[in-house]
């Protein structure tokens, strides 16, 4: 099959993780996915600071919407972020230029989501989101494609890398809420106005999210209740402590009598639970159904490299998707190459 062609827009954290993991992983994706996937056209908005990424065989636009209408692409990759602007304006364009489309931007998808979803269902293209909850946490492929007949009655999780983060070394090491903070914007953990992450509105976009796929109920991120983590301070975090618990940042979904609840807020949770042991950046989603019962997944939550490991995968689906397409057997290495198990003696 031809080469896959990526335009991606926005080289911040994520973006430029997406172009070198694609860069470094060349003969890993074209051995699993058949193809080859290149990284054709850019767009960012500083046109000389050094990204860490050979950009030197790429088109660069300045405009994203201009690159997701009219680079020579197959993919438009969104990683500009923000619920409206450029990010909504390059999207719609790419989805309506009949593009498939990748973004890690869980903003946009709660307060867009359903409108873009529509037009890439009329224009026949993929729209896929992995990376935009829970990081490289693979929930979306888990919640659409493996649950599929499986009725959801709770999903519930830390949604948070930023949050998490914050928690555990105010825990860990007794040091103030803003200290911590600056470090995890340091790591690039942090959305680009940290707000989002400590009052808990980005927890709420992914839940809503999540809400979505697991009870096929339109997206409504302004229907959850809302708490956020910037009033905790070390006297709570001791406090619950002493008592056996640990305050989390959760996002809870779940049916009930009334309908479909949702809310985000700190939650002191028992020292000893699995959720009380997720700890700094990590994330975790518990999804409880009736056919399979629970489920916990629990893995990177934000940074540049796991949220490239969700995106590149999206984009691997992509180039996967194509009629008679087989996975391992026909792209493997000879068998041969596998040595044997023997047992020591
Ligand atoms: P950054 O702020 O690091 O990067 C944003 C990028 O967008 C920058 O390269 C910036 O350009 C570019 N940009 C901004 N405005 C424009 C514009 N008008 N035209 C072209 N380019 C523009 O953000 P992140 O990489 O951290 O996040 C990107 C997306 O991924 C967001 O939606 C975020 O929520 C999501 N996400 C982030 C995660 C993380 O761990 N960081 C995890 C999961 C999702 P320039 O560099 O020139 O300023
Ligand atoms: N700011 C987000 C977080 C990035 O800390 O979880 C990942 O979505």
């Amino acid at each position: 099959a031809e080469a896959l062609r990526i335009g991606v827009a926005g080289l911040g954290t994520v973006g430029a993780s997406v172009v070198r993991v694609i860069a470094e992983k060349q003969a890993e994706l074209a051995r699993q996915c058949g193809r080859e996937i290149v990284v054709t056209a850019v767009s960012a908005r500083d046109t000389s600071r050094d990204r860490g990424i050979d950009l030197f065989r790429t088109a660069w636009f300045a405009d994203p919407a201009e690159l997701a209408a009219n680079a020579e692409i197959d993919v438009f990759v969104e990683l500009i972020g923000g619920d409206d602007g450029p990010a909504r304006a390059s999207v719609k364009a790419g989805l309506e230029a009949g593009r498939h489309v990748v973004t890690a931007n869980k903003a946009l998808l709660a307060k867009h989501g359903v409108a873009l979803a529509e037009i890439a269902e009329r224009k026949g293209v993929l729209l896929n989101y992995e990376a935009a909850v829970a990081g490289g946490i693979p929930v979306i492929k888990t919640m659409r494609e493996a649950l599929a007949g499986n009725t959801v009655n709770r999903v519930f999780g830390i949604l948070n890398g930023t949050c998490n983060y914050i928690l555990t070394r105010m825990e860990a090491e007794g040091i103030s809420f803003d200290e911590v903070l600056k470090d995890a914007q340091r790591l690039g953990y942090a959305e680009a106005d940290p707000t989002f992450d400590i009052e808990g509105q980005d927890t709420a976009h992914k839940l809503s999210i999540l809400t979505s796929l697991a009870f096929g109920t339109r997206i409504a991120a302004d229907d959850i209740y809302l708490e956020g983590i910037s009033n905790i301070t070390q006297a709570d975090i001791r406090a619950a402590a002493e008592l056996g618990y640990r305050i989390k940042l959760l996002g809870v979904a779940q049916r009930t009598e009334s309908g479909i609840e949702q809310r985000v807020h700190p939650t002191m949770v028992p020292t000893a639970s699995v959720i009380a042991q997720v700890h700094g950046v990590t994330n975790a989603v518990a999804i409880e159904t009736d056919i399979l019962g629970e489920l916990l997944l629990s893995g990177p939550g934000a940074g540049g490299n796991a949220t490239a490991s969700a995106v590149v995968g999206d984009i691997a689906d992509i180039a996967k998707s194509r009629p008679g397409f087989q996975h391992g057997p026909v792209f493997g290495r000879p068998a041969k190459e596998l040595k044997p198990y023997k047992q020591a003696k």
